[in-house]
């Protein structure tokens, strides 16, 4: 990690980039040899997927952000006025920090200054971002990280004093395998003091119907944001993906709880990917598995909190009841 830039109230460290890079390579080699064939969705996010993803925010279909918005226009002071103590603001994954400008609001409103600790993988994101909010915001303190979550996490633990709050937002933890959410749920849970919290928000179980179309949109952003994950091989990595040979789809495995998104070969083919003298061969049919994104019931999201050690303070929930957010602070019991 290396500090790369610094002004009055603007920090950003960000991790070793060329790193990131060669993990990308290498989970691609092994995800494409694998069977099922998969890659991950961490990689969905280039400046292109980025862009993309602020493109989903606002599908009809998409109600995710709109329903996480709802709640926190609702409750942000609410919960401000929960913390008596002057507070450092953590947002794991920010984004473009939409929702966030509401609770920043409202901590500056009641304790006239804030620090504000975003932690994205995207540093072009958080750049931007921060100096957003920084010309919004006269009181307002931004020390940016640039980083994955675990060397985030790192970084958390080194650098910022409590006491906090730490966001978790845009049913993020839904990309993660419920054991998995546990696991990160608890290493989080080992930064925090006696006073921080936790605030998640977590995707609700519901109709199939509802949770295929978020994921499959009709004006097919959705599928150009995850065929951008073969577009991004094939420019980063010399892949040879023609893309009008793959289809995007999207299945609820209602067992499981999770929306499983696939690239699909509609045909019998066979790509090169250069840089890692590779020829992935397809069957007619065959998929490569992009992404879960798992949903929760109540007793899930209090089975995934106690499982970390944490445990549900409050919660809060939409108007239509889609969408969760929920306050977690360390369980002493
Ligand atoms: C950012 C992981 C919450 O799974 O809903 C949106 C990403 N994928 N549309 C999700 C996503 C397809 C999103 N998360």
């Amino acid at each position: 990690m290396s500090v790369s830039k610094s002004e009055d109230r603007f920090t950003l460290v960000a991790t070793d980039v060329d790193a990131a890079l060669n993990a990308f390579a290498k989970d691609v080699a092994v995800g494409l040899t694998a069977y099922p064939k998969r890659l991950s969705c961490r990689y969905f996010y280039d400046c292109e997927g980025a862009r993309l993803f602020e493109e989903i925010c606002k599908l009809p279909e998409y109600y995710l952000t709109r329903a996480e918005r709802e709640i926190i226009e609702a409750r942000a002071e609410e919960i401000a006025s929960g913390f008596s103590d002057e507070i450092t603001l953590v947002e794991l994954g920010s984004g473009n920090a939409v929702k966030t400008r509401l609770l920043i609001e409202a901590f500056l409103e009641q304790q006239g200054r804030l620090r504000f600790v975003p932690v994205d993988i995207s540093q072009n994101t958080l750049e931007e971002s921060s100096i957003g909010l920084l010309e919004t915001y006269p009181e307002l303190e931004v020390f940016g990280i640039a980083a994955e979550y675990h060397d985030g996490l790192a970084r958390l633990k080194e650098m910022i004093e409590g006491p906090r709050l730490i966001l978790w937002l845009g049913s993020n933890v839904g990309n993660f395998d419920r054991p998995d959410a546990v696991r990160f749920l608890a290493r989080v849970g080992e930064t925090m003091a006696e006073g921080d919290r936790f605030l998640i928000g977590t995707d609700l179980r519901k109709d199939r119907a509802v949770l295929e179309a978020a994921y499959d949109d009709t004006q097919g952003v959705t599928a150009r944001f995850n065929q951008n994950l073969l577009a991004r091989i094939n420019r980063e990595l010399g892949g040879q993906f023609d893309l009008a040979r793959f289809q995007h789809r999207a299945v609820y495995k209602e067992a499981e709880g999770r929306v499983e998104s696939h690239q699909v070969s509609t045909c019998a083919q066979t790509v090169v990917i250069e840089d890692l003298d590779m020829e992935v061969v397809f069957a007619e049919g065959e998929t490569i598995h992009t992404e879960n994104s798992y949903k929760y019931s109540i007793a899930e999201i209090d089975a995934l909190a106690e499982g970390a050690g944490l445990e549900v303070e409050r919660r809060w929930f939409d108007s239509e009841r889609r969408f969760g957010l929920n306050m977690l602070k360390r369980n002493h019991g």
